[in-house]
């Protein structure tokens, strides 16, 4: 007999059935007027993060909303992450309050903006600000070519949701009253203390104190947890015999030769990644006209391969 309850699913079950971690940000779009407003967003998460021609994030968001309506017009904006304390929350929380025009809430904004990095790399463009106190941000841009995005429509004045034929699957109007936009990452701003940690190796003091909205939430409070310390937890070390990987080895390319000791540098590769790494090392030994890999070309090959991720 099972140990838990089966828990009704409803609309917007992430908040209403679930106890469900996510980031809290602001989301800087751009007005018909050029000016820059915000919005704050939980549903924003990574989409394509290897193996396509760019990284994207997911945004689900409500279609009459001025970030959504913003996009559609405009297609740019900023994730701001900002740093976890009750008055920055408490803002955060009023700009929240749906139906608000980009003046009314921006009026009393209580953050500084600053522009980002593709203004600066192109002053005669018009992107959204940034948010100063950000601790990092996301420039990105909704790719509107995915599902035929194109074209659609901006709501007119009074309308507060979509009446249409049919809806997209993941991009777009999604449902009359969602939208999704895969918004690819155009650049991403850290703050250099941050910057440095991550560049230096990162420690226990060196995250940011990030807010965590835990999905849940009733009619008179949005909750969420406050950044505590952070605690390490040892990866799994599962190292597999220098014998494993010559197996691989001599099947991928026979041609090419690995001695124990190159063999020994790469038993703490997971097995479902060892193809990969192999064939980028065979890829590396006939570049370069070598027919037996040893530790040296080992280091060779490593020292290529972090330059290249520094990069
Ligand atoms: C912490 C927080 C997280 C929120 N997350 C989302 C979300 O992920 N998706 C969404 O549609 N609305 C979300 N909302 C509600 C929107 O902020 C609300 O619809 C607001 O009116 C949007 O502002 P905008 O019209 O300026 O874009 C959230 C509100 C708060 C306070």
């Amino acid at each position: 007999m099972s140990s838990f309850k089966d828990l009704r699913i409803v609309d917007n079950f992430y908040q209403t059935s679930l106890f469900f971690p996510m980031p809290v940000v602001l989301v800087s779009t751009l007005t018909e007027d050029g000016k820059t407003t915000c919005g704050p967003y939980s549903l924003v998460q990574p989409f394509y993060i290897a193996g396509k021609d760019y990284y994207a994030m997911m945004l689900c968001c409500r279609n009459s909303s001025n970030t959504a309506q913003n996009l559609i017009a405009r297609k740019k904006c900023v994730i701001n992450f900002l740093p976890d304390d009750r008055k920055t929350f408490k803002e955060i929380v009023r700009l929240g309050w749906p139906g608000d025009t980009p003046d009314e809430k921006m009026k009393d904004f209580k953050f500084d903006f600053e522009p980002g990095l593709r203004a600066e790399a192109d002053p005669k463009g018009t992107y959204p600000l940034v948010i100063k106190q950000a601790f990092q941000a996301m420039e990105c841009t909704w790719v509107d070519t995915l599902e035929n995005c194109e074209n659609t429509p901006l709501l007119k004045e009074g309308e507060d949701h979509y009446v249409q034929d049919s809806y997209h699957d993941f991009n777009g109007i999604t449902s009359p009253y969602g939208a999704h936009f895969v918004l690819r990452v155009d650049k991403i701003l850290m703050k250099d203390k941050y910057y440095n940690a991550i560049i230096n190796g990162v420690k226990g003091r060196d995250f940011p104190p990030c807010p965590v909205d835990y999905g849940y939430r009733d009619s008179k409070n949005f909750w969420y947890h406050k950044h505590r310390r952070m605690i390490p937890e040892l990866l799994p070390v599962r190292a597999t015999t220098v014998a494993s990987v010559r197996y691989a080895a001599d099947r991928i390319d026979p041609s090419i030769k690995f001695t124990d000791d190159a063999c020994e540098k790469i038993v703490n590769v997971p097995r479902i990644f060892l193809p990969t790494v192999l064939k980028g090392c065979i890829k590396w030994a006939k570049e370069n006209n070598v027919t037996t890999i040893t530790a040296k070309e080992m280091d060779i090959i490593n020292d290529k391969r972090s330059k290249e991720k520094k990069k």
